[in-house]
């Protein structure tokens, strides 16, 4: 009996010092050889102790009516704005001007015009509607902007290629 306690009781001090050693390891500040330099810990390449100054971006200043649609990454994405947008914000419940040109229900279906003489109508689609007889535009969609944003010329920080 004596010998069982005396073995239990090493027993534990073994296992407590196992546990001490690891973590002794993980909290170690050691990193050796694959210490990151200070230029190289985040996208942007210029040391973390520089106050860079951010690149200027600008978006289309496009009238709407004669531009192509933008390349999507899949089909179901809300397509983004091709054409500037400044003068139509804020929407607001009174006024949206982004329906102005978009509730036309009656172009539904038709492809954008590929003549440049003729001004694109750009129907919202009828998920855009409360109802079947699309007269009324869904409250989940009024706000145009949380889905579709226009595109800037910024520089992508990382290549995309996703498809
Ligand atoms: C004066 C009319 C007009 C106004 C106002 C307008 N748009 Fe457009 N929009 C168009 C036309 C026309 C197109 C088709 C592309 C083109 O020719 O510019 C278009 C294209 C788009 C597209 C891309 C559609 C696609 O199939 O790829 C989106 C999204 C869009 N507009 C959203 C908006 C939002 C949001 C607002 C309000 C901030 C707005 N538009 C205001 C006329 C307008
Ligand atoms: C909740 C997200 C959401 C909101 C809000 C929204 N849309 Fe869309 N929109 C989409 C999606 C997703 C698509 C692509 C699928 C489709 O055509 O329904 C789309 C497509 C479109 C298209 C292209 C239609 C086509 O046939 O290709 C236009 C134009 C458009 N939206 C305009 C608008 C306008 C204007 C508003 C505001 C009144 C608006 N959207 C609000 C998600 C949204």
């Amino acid at each position: 009996m004596k010998t069982l306690k005396i073995l239990a009781a090493l027993g534990l001090i073994a296992a407590t010092y196992a546990c001490t050693t690891a973590a002794d390891k993980e909290g170690s500040t050691d990193t050796g050889s694959k210490a990151i330099d200070e230029l190289n810990m985040g996208l942007s390449k210029t040391s973390v102790f520089d106050t860079p100054t951010p690149t200027v971006y600008t978006y289309s200043d496009a009238k709407p009516g004669y531009n192509d649609r933008l390349a999507k990454a899949w089909d179901e994405l809300p397509p983004q704005i091709p054409h500037r947008v400044e003068e139509y914000l804020p929407i607001v419940l009174e006024d949206n001007q982004c329906t102005d040109c978009h509730d036309v229900p009656k172009y539904i279906g038709r492809p954008l015009n590929t003549d440049r003489t003729i001004k694109n109508k750009s129907p919202m689609s009828k998920d855009h509607y409360a109802s079947e007889d699309l007269d009324d535009i869904s409250g989940a969609r009024f706000n145009c902007m949380q889905c579709h944003v226009p595109l800037s010329n910024a520089a992508p920080l990382v290549d995309n290629t996703y498809r």
